[in-house]
């Protein structure tokens, strides 16, 4: 597959990622584990290198499935996980950010371990914490390179001020923040500064949590372990207003003879080159459907087609509850 570059890092992985998160967490009930680590093994051999967690995400089962799936191809992958929830006080969409040095230094050895691993090759703030200072945060992570426990250093949904703060510091590799065409706030503020600065971006929720893909339809219900269910972008009313979205999308993939997904990855992956998407799936078809994105390329009528589609379209609910959507963009 393909390769990028994250910014100007020297990180390289594969150009599309694969999203760890849904086979443990927020969509359901957990994949059956062998199931799981079957799953991404397979992602490895058709090419994937760059795989996606969070000591948040089970909390901590994830972490020790990507480990244990893992550990056999170690150094030929790059595994990205976070920091920054208080796991043991709060939960849910009431999660509070906690980032103080002490605590992350507690907590990277837990990660060390689930991931059964002596480094990580991107360890993101999961989101920034109002009551410690970026620049605490950033100093710490440059601990941890120098002490080879992480090689990048990355921020998850951080406003402006906070990435050119923190890249002062301990430049970043990364920045994770939600972008897909039905989320494209970050293309104002952020896209360009990450240019300037060269940091890498690695779009999460690439296919609109799976909406996007056309798969996911009104009459479809959530249960109260999938995290759409109290998402105001998911309600049957609000998906049948954004339905816009996916027919767009389905106008260009009919002409490309591709799918709606890989045409909703493969605008991501045509916006800039150091763009590497994660997206989710707990199927290995779709694994393989999303790869295909790699090789579809969007020429500019393609591109155009899409944004004539989607002018003045804005999407219909925030795409989390309020407390929630506070804490992005700090
Ligand atoms: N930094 C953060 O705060 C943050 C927040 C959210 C997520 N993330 C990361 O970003 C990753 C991706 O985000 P996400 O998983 O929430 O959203 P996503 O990638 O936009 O969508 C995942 C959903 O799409 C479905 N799907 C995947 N490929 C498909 C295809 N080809 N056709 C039809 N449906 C398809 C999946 O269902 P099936 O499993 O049934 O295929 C799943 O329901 C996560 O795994 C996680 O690692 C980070």
């Amino acid at each position: 597959m393909e390769k990028r570059q994250l910014g100007r890092s020297g990180l390289e992985v594969s150009a599309i990622g694969l999203g760890c998160m849904g086979m443990s967490a927020a969509y359901g009930a957990a994949m059956d584990r062998k199931e799981a680590i079957t799953l991404i093994r397979s992602a490895v051999d058709r090419g994937i290198t760059f795989f996606d967690t969070a000591e948040v995400y089970g909390p901590y089962a994830n972490e020790e499935l990507v480990g244990e799936a893992l550990r056999p191809v170690r150094e030929q992958v790059v595994i990205a996980t976070k920091f920054g929830f208080d796991i043991e006080n709060s939960a849910g969409f009431a999660r509070k950010p906690i980032s103080q040095p002490a605590h992350i230094r507690k907590v990277i050895e837990g990660s060390l371990k689930r991931l059964q691993t002596d480094y990580i090759d991107l360890y993101y703030q999961h989101r920034v914490d109002p009551d410690t200072p970026i620049e605490d945060v950033a100093g710490t992570i440059k601990d941890f390179i120098d002490e080879g426990k992480v090689r990048h250093f990355g921020l998850s949904e951080a406003g402006a001020a906070t990435i050119r703060r923190a890249h002062a510091v301990q430049p970043l590799a990364a920045l994770q923040s939600e972008y897909s065409l039905w989320f494209r706030d970050r293309e104002k503020d952020i896209l360009p500064l990450l240019e300037e600065l060269g940091i890498g971006f690695v779009p999460f929720a690439p296919l609109g949590k799976g909406f996007l893909t056309g798969k996911v339809d009104t009459a479809q219900t959530f249960g109260d372990d999938d995290f759409r269910s109290k998402q105001p972008r998911f309600s049957a009313e609000n998906r049948a207003a954004n339905q816009v979205f996916v027919d767009v999308i389905n106008g260009v993939a009919t002409s490309k003879n591709a799918t709606a997904a890989q045409v909703a990855l493969a605008w991501l992956l045509a916006q800039k080159p150091w763009i590497v998407p994660i997206p989710g799936t707990t199927k290995l078809h779709r694994v393989e459907e999303n790869i295909g994105a790699t090789t579809l390329e969007l020429n500019a009528d393609d591109l155009a087609q899409i944004e004539a589609g989607l002018a003045g379209i804005r999407p219909q609910g925030d795409r989390y509850p309020p407390a929630n959507a506070a804490m992005a963009g700090r």
